[in-house]
């Protein structure tokens, strides 16, 4: 019988109960900058951007419900107050339920490879996500992306170069996350599990254009 997964309530924020763009202000019982972290696995960025900038929300997406109860425990035990995790597919949540100019910054790191050509179309960072990303994202907010994988860090800096040619961002250095360590770029469970296998980390930062 497949593993019943309990979700911890205080920290997530059910999908099945949104209609229309979440309220930020209500959801965290305040107003501050809001950040998203999209693909959280076991939300070891978030615990430490979370306890690191106790002036900023977050929120997590992770489609994996193990991964999203894992992540909200963590949260849970650290008693942070300033994060929300929801199990949901991103790219449909930023559709669907986050309003133009909401968002400070988007944290992507290490999202699937989808290897195989025929399966490039399913990966995140695509031409569709960028533009709801910066549809997302306040004048002058960040996306942070990073990646293993050679072949996914070229077609997004592809995206990336036409959507500075357009105007609509420009390149900058990366924003090291609060939970890095010396020769990590971000912290994540993932990069530790790259780095130890000796693969390279390439990284992406993009700043949306101010009118
Ligand atoms: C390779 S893991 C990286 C996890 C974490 N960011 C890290 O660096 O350790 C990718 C994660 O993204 C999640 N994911 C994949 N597609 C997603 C989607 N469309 N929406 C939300 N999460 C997604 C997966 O379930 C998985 O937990």
């Amino acid at each position: 019988m497949p593993k019943k997964i309990v979700l911890n309530p205080a920290y997530i924020l059910e999908a099945e109960s949104l209609n229309g763009p979440v309220d930020w202000a209500a959801l965290f019982g305040r107003t501050a900058p809001v950040q998203i972290e999209i693909g959280s696995g076991k939300g070891t960025f978030l615990v430490h951007q979370a306890a690191a900038f106790p002036q900023t929300d977050f929120l997590g997406i992770e489609w994996s419900a193990e991964y999203c109860r894992l992540a909200a425990d963590r949260i849970a035990r650290h008693r942070l107050t300033n994060v929300r995790m929801i199990r949901t597919d991103a790219a449909d949540f930023l559709r669907r339920h986050v309003a133009d100019g909401t968002v400070e910054m988007i944290h992507l790191y290490f999202p699937d490879p989808w290897p195989k050509r025929r399966h490039h179309k399913r990966r995140f960072f695509s031409r569709d996500n960028l533009h709801q990303m910066l549809r997302c994202l306040q004048p002058g907010g960040w996306i942070n992306f990073a990646t293993d994988h050679a072949d996914y860090y070229e077609q997004a800096r592809r995206i990336a170069q036409e959507a500075q040619a357009d105007g609509r961002v420009e390149t900058v250095p990366f924003i090291r996350p609060a939970g890095a360590r010396e020769g990590e770029m971000t912290g994540t469970n993932y990069e530790r599990k790259y780095l130890k296998e000796g693969r390279a980390v390439y990284t992406l930062t993009l700043r949306k254009s101010e009118p």
